[in-house]
């Protein structure tokens, strides 16, 4: 049976000139519906590479990537995306930057009242609706910007390291929100990032990269409870996790 997204055999090469430069692969990863998936790799692995492929911005070189079993051809409406560089315009009020996501999918802003309200409540910035964007601090930001991404309830999220230009206590912070709508909506995510700690508390699974071309060095369960708070992560199993990433990427002489 295929999995919910399938992604099989992907590699990229890029070509610029008479060089070649190989990113990422060949890969296999398969995913369920409702997974929280963490990709785990050093800086230059092909882990943006592989997430433009995923979400069908960029041609892979061989391999495919399937939804449902369906080829991804174009950029499907229903992932939701988030990457290190946040989309909001600081023309638009926070609230409008989250209508101009419901707007560019042809959905009714009208009907989404409540639903923006709850979010923006959801992240602590439902006081802030009616600021602009450049008046939030990078956090705050941050959080709306995930609530744009979220709004429309995709039944797919990508995350490139969405939390990586943020102080380690704000990061904490969206990661609590994070985990709470992920536990309540229930997406598919597959979420990069090159923090250990962060994939361990989020994710179902993690997948470790090996230094480019990245290759799934070994997939990880992350079996702790939900929701992962201090309590889980001053545990010994969470701690253990940790620890046997680290000596993966220790091996590779990266850490
Ligand atoms: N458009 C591009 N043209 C040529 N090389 C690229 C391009 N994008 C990425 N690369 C190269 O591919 C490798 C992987 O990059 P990237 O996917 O951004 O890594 P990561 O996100 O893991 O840091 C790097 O060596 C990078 O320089
Ligand atoms: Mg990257």
């Amino acid at each position: 049976m295929k999995k919910f997204i399938e992604i099989t055999d992907l590699t990229k090469v890029f070509v610029s000139g008479n060089e070649e430069i190989h990113a990422f692969g060949p890969a296999n990863i398969s995913i369920n519906s409702g997974e929280f998936v963490s990709v785990l790799g050093p800086s230059g692995c092909g882990k943006s590479t592989l997430m433009l492929m995923i979400a069908g911005l960029l041609d892979s070189t061989s391999g495919k990537v399937e939804f449902e079993s369906k080829l991804l051809k174009e950029p499907k409406t229903d992932i939701g995306i988030m990457f290190q560089e946040n989309t909001l315009v600081p023309w638009r009020t926070i609230k409008a930057n989250i209508e101009l996501q419901l707007e560019l999918r042809g959905l009714k802003v009208k009907d989404y009242q409540d639903q923006i309200y709850n979010i923006l409540k959801s992240v602590s910035l439902e006081d802030f609706a009616d600021r602009y964007s450049n008046e939030l601090s990078g956090g705050m930001q941050q959080r709306a910007a995930f609530c744009q991404t979220m709004i429309h309830d995709p039944k797919i999220i990508l995350l490139d390291e969405p939390l990586g230009k943020l102080d380690a206590m704000t990061r904490e912070k969206i990661r609590a929100d994070f985990q709470k709508l992920w536990m309540v909506k229930k997406p598919t995510v597959i979420f990069v990032t090159h923090s250990i700690e962060e994939a361990v508390q989020l994710s179902s699974r993690v997948i470790l990269i090996t230094p480019r071309p990245g290759k799934i060095d070994r997939e990880i369960k992350i079996d702790l409870p939900y929701p992962r708070d201090l309590n889980v992560k001053r545990s010994k199993k969470f701690i253990n996790y940790l620890t046997s990433i680290h000596e993966v990427f220790h091996k590779y002489g990266v850490i």
